[in-house]
């Protein structure tokens, strides 16, 4: 029971308008809407939709049945809406509710739904203070746990982009493992020396390289003023097409709908921090997953006792854990060969405890946003789940 000490949840004042009455009551699904603090003091909104459609007018009842929860976590830019954007026989969080999950939809710190602090404000300098170890360390546990304990029950997992870095590198440490009944990873970024995405190549390099200035703790927002005036300079560069932006960051999707792809681009993308953006640009670099490198050495001994940061040995996690992988030819993020390096690492799970599925069309978006996705993966991905 201590979580509690760290955690709290509110049950939405019917009148605030979140995701739950935007994007999901709307499709004739029960909902509710819920916040947790992380032990860092970051409020997270989440949003369950504890059951499938045909059970949405027998009433609260049915939220106690012992059904198995899933936690979802969305990647880098965007928000969890980024699950509910297509239809619901089409968006993952339904088809899941729809097989008789109970499904859970987290925020990362920083975008608009979960932008609450304990005591800080997203306007101070401090608030953004944080990159994606800080997501491993509290954002993951906070949500994890949480699910956790309301549920009395092991979680099964969906990461998207970032959502399976934090996830891969926590289950490197050994944490909530022994809470996880699977995890299922969609466009898995780990290692991201070969990704080939012109822009993001470009950006990691600036990051990388302004490190000093751009280091600033400081709020990166894609629709703000300093970011679009960053995303123009690169742009100008030779070589970079900057005609179709979500593409040229994604690689060629195969499989959206554009009217999608429009709610997609109103609700999306959302902030990060810079030191987030630098951190990931270092993964990028450096060709090895390491934590926050603060690049002056004296630094990194402050923070870590040594003068290199530590590595997240990947090697580590438990091989009995069940894996469920899926990667698409044409990602320009989560490129072919990084992710064989990825399962290079995970060499020792065997049989059915790793399942790969090889998309050959898909890119970046397709996974969470593709009009065949069900077809191509989320049905797989369900009967994964149900084998363990
Ligand atoms: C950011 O956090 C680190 C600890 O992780 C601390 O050493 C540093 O002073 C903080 N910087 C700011 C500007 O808050
Ligand atoms: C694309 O989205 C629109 C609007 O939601 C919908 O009417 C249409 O059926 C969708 N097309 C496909 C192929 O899913």
């Amino acid at each position: 029971m201590t979580i509690f000490i760290f955690v709290f949840a509110v049950k939405l004042n019917e009148a605030l308008v979140g995701l739950c009455e935007s994007s999901v009551i709307v499709h004739g699904y029960q909902c509710q809407e819920f916040y947790v603090k992380t032990e860092d003091g970051y409020v997270l909104n989440m949003q369950r939709i504890p059951s499938g459609e045909s059970s949405s007018s027998s009433g609260d009842d049915d939220v106690k049945v012992n059904k198995q929860p899933v936690l979802l976590q969305h990647g880098v830019l965007v928000d969890g809406m980024s699950w509910l954007l297509n239809s619901p026989q089409q968006s993952l969080p339904f088809i899941l509710a729809d097989s008789g999950f109970d499904v859970w939809i987290a925020h990362t710190r920083g975008t608009r739904f979960s932008r609450q602090h304990a005591n800080l404000d997203a306007s101070q300098r401090e608030y953004w203070n944080w990159s994606w170890d800080e997501l491993v360390d509290y954002d993951l546990p906070a949500t994890f746990n949480f699910v956790y304990h309301q549920t009395g029950q092991k979680l099964h997992y969906v990461g998207h982009s970032l959502g399976t870095l934090i996830a891969l590198a926590s289950f490197s440490e050994g944490k909530l493992v022994d809470k996880l009944r699977s995890a299922a990873l969609l466009s898995p970024i780990a290692y991201l020396s070969h990704m080939t995405t012109g822009i993001g190549i470009l950006a990691a390099k600036a990051f990388a390289g302004e490190f000093t200035t751009l280091m600033g703790v400081a709020e990166f927002n894609p629709k703000g003023e300093a970011v679009t005036q960053f995303l123009h300079s690169l742009c100008k560069n030779p070589g970079i097409d900057c005609y179709d932006l979500m593409t040229s960051i994604t690689g060629e999707n195969c499989c959206l709908n554009a009217s999608t792809v429009d709610l997609f681009l109103k609700n999306e993308p959302q902030s990060t921090s810079t030191k987030n953006m630098v951190h990931l640009a270092q993964t990028v670099r450096d060709g090895i997953l390491s934590k926050f490198n603060y690049g002056i050495q004296v630094m990194n001994v402050e923070h870590y006792g040594q003068g290199k940061p530590p590595i997240y040995n990947l090697a580590n996690i438990p091989k009995t854990l069940p894996l469920f992988l899926s990667y698409g030819g044409r990602d320009a993020l989560s490129d072919v060969k990084d992710v064989e390096m990825l399962l290079d690492k995970l060499k020792f799970h065997q049989g059915e405890d790793l399942t790969t599925l090889f998309i050959n069309d898909y890119a970046h978006a397709d996974f969470i946003m593709g009009v065949n996705a069900k077809e191509m993966i989320y049905n797989a991905l369900i009967s994964f789940f149900g084998r363990h």
